[in-house]
């Protein structure tokens, strides 16, 4: 580690239940290296912003709806990261795409949770309830949660850390959305957040690997 402290930065749309697995992370002390320095929101009156100003964290909204596109709208979150002199963006439940200028200008720090095993259930539309919905239209026994890196393609970019669940037979998608929630995605984003902060993900030709503990 190079001893500064990393910034946060947790990008979010709606109810903010992994940016409080954040939160409650973090007050435990187990995010090593870095703390949450802001949230931003791409939508008013999202309850993220209220958890987020309970743990006392700034935020800034840019809605979504005020960007005629996606270029529009990146250019102004791109600046506002760059404002926040952010050294890892956390995409927790960020309901939009971020267009290149974004990824480019942040390659291998931005990160993304993901209801799904990838490459199941994942790319453009699938997100939120949606991709439950699909695990169960299809008939999969186990389904899950996947971090990775944010790239130019949607949900293509290295996988960091992946966790299953099973499906149950009378699941719905509420249901299996709470439980992936619950048993993965709330563990295995502030780990990740804390691998990176701690200079543990290594790129290899394109892949992720967390190293062991020093
Ligand atoms: C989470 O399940 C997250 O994985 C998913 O939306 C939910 C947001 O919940 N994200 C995506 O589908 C992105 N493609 P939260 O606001 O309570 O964290």
């Amino acid at each position: 580690m190079d001893g500064k402290m990393k910034n946060i930065v947790v990008l979010v749309s709606g109810g903010g239940t992994n940016l409080q697995a954040l939160i409650d992370s973090q007050s435990r002390g187990e995010i090593k290296g870095g703390r949450i320095s802001c949230v931003i929101s791409s939508k008013e009156g999202a309850y993220a912003l209220e958890r987020a100003a309970k743990a006392d964290i700034p935020t800034v909204v840019i809605p979504r709806k005020d960007y005629a596109n996606s270029k529009a709208y990146s250019e102004a979150i791109l600046a506002e990261l760059d404002r926040q002199k952010a050294d890892l963006v956390v995409l927790a439940g960020f309901m939009t795409i971020l267009d290149e200028c974004v990824t480019k200008a942040y390659p291998y720090r931005i990160i993304n949770v993901h209801p799904a095993l990838i490459p199941s259930f994942c790319g453009e539309g699938f997100y939120g309830l949606k991709v439950h919905e699909k695990a169960l239209e299809y008939g999969v026994k186990v389904s899950g949660a996947t971090v990775h890196f944010v790239n130019e393609q949607a949900d293509a970019g290295a996988i960091i850390l992946q966790s299953p669940v099973a499906v149950k037979n009378d699941d719905t998608p509420e249901t299996l959305q709470r439980r992936i929630m619950e048993n993965a995605e709330w563990k295995i984003l502030p780990k990740a957040v804390s691998l990176f902060c701690e200079d543990r993900i290594e790129i290899k030709d394109g892949k992720a690997y967390v190293s062991e503990e020093g």
